[in-house]
């Protein structure tokens, strides 16, 4: 039995409906196998704003810190969008993975058959699609200086930073290329080493910690533009992609159109997996999509990329690989069912609300325990063991 501390940040627009599902998920895994968890919820973004004129107020923070695992929803909304305000909800979320240190971000990318009507791309290109991106989270122009200035004449000039060191490269570098080992040993690099000086240092620091560390693994380098490209015309060849901070962002919107919606990508973001604590490794989960303010309230998102992310939590933070697992096959098999919500319905399909697919998902993975604790014991007996 584990006893397990998650964080859980809802956040705004439709984070609190996804986590809702996300925890109520995480409940039936603990129940099912026997685990203790203790949700512990906090504010961030645009609700921490309101109440307490801070993006990622200390207590938040502290809550973070002390979990085992943080379970966030989605910050934003037209509410804070003033680009005048001095505080975003976004500097909230920024601040979080920067505190954490969770410099690798693994977004996987799979088609359940189910979904590749709900893809723009023909369903033959779609066929034995599964990556991994692998973005790099906590530096780049996200986090380089920023600068507003008005110029003689009235004209206005901003500025922002894109900064890497080789240590900064070289760490989620090994982060992917360890992930690639444990997979189909090929690893793509992506960056704009033609334009950029940040660019070529990261083509050659990559080039020389595969050579020297992980000469199994096939390396490929693309440029940025060739591999949005290349993500639509051969989706299957990927296996591990590796890339910067604002790459990561655009490339993974663009890669969960391959898997039929944006609602269905989970993240996993890890610092360095020295840190680890009673046998955990802390981690910030989050789906990939955001706060989408149109639909929130009305119990219609997708939760299955919170729910997803649950999964990746147990994995990687908790080393539960069969109860993430379970959560996975039960994802897949809600799916099969036809548990869908708009943005993967087919036309004429019938709508599943928010809660109604994460009560289905909770059971099945209840139901899956079940019937794989009866195989087991129906194999121990005919073994004789029992
Ligand atoms: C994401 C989001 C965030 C990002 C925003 C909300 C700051 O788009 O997690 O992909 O750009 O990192
Ligand atoms: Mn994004």
């Amino acid at each position: 039995m584990h006893s397990l501390t998650v964080a859980v940040l809802p956040g705004d627009g439709i984070g609190p409906e996804v986590v809702a599902e996300g925890t109520r998920v995480l409940r039936a895994v603990a129940e099912t196998w026997g685990h203790e968890v203790a949700l512990r919820e906090g504010l961030i973004g645009g609700c921490a704003i309101d109440a307490h004129r801070t993006a990622l107020p200390d207590e938040t923070l502290r809550l973070c810190r002390e979990a085992d695992a943080v379970l966030l929803g989605a910050v934003g909304g037209p509410r804070w969008d003033d680009p005048a305000a001095p505080v975003r909800p976004e500097q909230g979320l920024l601040g979080l993975r920067q505190s954490l240190g969770v410099y690798a971000n693994l977004r996987p990318v799979a088609v359940h058959p189910r979904l590749a009507a709900a893809s723009p791309l023909r369903p033959e290109r779609l066929r034995n699609v599964d990556f991994v991106v692998v973005r790099e989270l906590t530096g780049g122009i996200y986090f380089g200086e920023k600068r507003r200035e008005r110029l003689d004449g009235g004209d206005e000039r901003a500025t922002d930073t894109c900064t890497y060191t080789t240590r900064e490269i070289e760490r989620v570098v090994r982060a992917a290329a360890e992930l690639a080992r444990t997979r189909r040993g090929k690893l793509t690099s992506v960056d704009k080493a033609n334009v950029l000086e940040t660019s070529r240092l990261w083509r050659r620091t990559t080039t020389r910690v595969a050579r020297d560390e992980f000469p199994d693994l096939a390396l490929e380098h693309l440029l940025v533009d060739a591999c949005a490209m290349h993500l639509l015309r051969r989706p299957a060849d990927f296996d591990v992609i590796v890339t910067e901070n604002m790459f990561g962002d655009i490339l993974t919107d663009e890669a969960a159109m391959l898997a039929g919606s944006l609602g269905v990508l989970p993240s996993a973001s890890l610092g360095e997996a020295r840190a680890v604590r009673n046998g955990m490794r802390r981690g910030l989960y989050e789906p990939i999509h955001g706060s989408a303010p149109d639909i929130a309230g009305r119990g219609i998102a997708n939760p299955i990329g919170t729910i997803l992310s649950v999964a990746l939590m147990l994995r990687h933070s908790f080393g539960l690989e069969k109860e993430g697992h379970a959560v996975e096959a039960a994802v897949a098999a809600a799916l099969d069912e036809g548990c869908v919500s708009a943005d993967i319905a087919l036309p004429g399909e019938r709508c599943w609300s928010t809660e109604e697919i994460g009560r289905t998902i909770a059971d099945r993975v209840a139901n899956l325990a079940t019937q794989a604790g009866r195989l087991k014991l129906s194999l121990d007996s005919t073994t004789g063991r029992l």
